[in-house]
């Protein structure tokens, strides 16, 4: 068992645009996944990219919770699991306003307008495609942590500020949320 360091909003490993992986099937992969997962499960979350511990390769971990399920058609749950070199295709036009919280930004936390449908693909640990059409908290999710890879954090995805604030105060206070723009 390992709990890795978590990188937080300012550190550069969370700008970078983080590197493909040539083999997932790699054992370093696999020991680098299974540190990720113990230090999730310590944390509490629902995923963490690896530049969020201070490697910059492009590997997530997430599971979705049914009880996070929006009741959107495609919006799966999902036990814990890793994606190598994922990408997202948008399906539509629409995004929504999701609340979202980072391991990399603690305390805080901000509503971020999301696709609400998309296609995601990528590679298991066993190196079988996944393929997967999701939508609501699972499509906001797995935005949420690619983006990781690419060096963005949710903040720099919100357009309206009005939205983010430390977690107790929000759930004190809780702001009217709006359409999406
Ligand atoms: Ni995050």
């Amino acid at each position: 068992m390992a709990i890795l360091k978590i990188a937080r909003m300012g550190h550069p490993v969370l700008r970078r645009v983080a590197d493909p992986v040539a083999d997932p099937t790699a054992p370093e992969i696999r020991r680098l996944v299974a540190h990720m997962i113990d230090t999730l499960e310590d944390i509490g979350g629902a995923g963490l990219a690896a530049p969020q511990v201070h490697v910059p390769l492009r590997v997530v971990i997430f599971r979705v919770r049914e009880d996070r399920l929006t009741g959107a058609e495609d919006d799966t749950a999902l036990p814990m699991q890793a994606l190598v070199n994922p990408v997202i295709e948008p399906i539509g036009d629409e995004k929504a306003l999701r609340w979202e919280g980072c391991l990399s930004v603690p305390g805080l936390r901000g509503a971020v307008p999301r696709w609400r449908h998309l296609r995601y693909r990528g590679t298991d640990l066993e190196g079988n495609a996944v393929d997967r059409t999701v939508s609501g908290y699972h499509a906001g999710l797995v935005q949420h942590e690619f983006d990781h890879l690419d060096g963005i954090l949710y903040p720099a995805r919100m357009t309206d500020f009005t939205f983010f604030g430390f977690n107790e105060e929000v759930a004190k206070y809780p702001p009217e949320m709006v359409p999406a723009p």
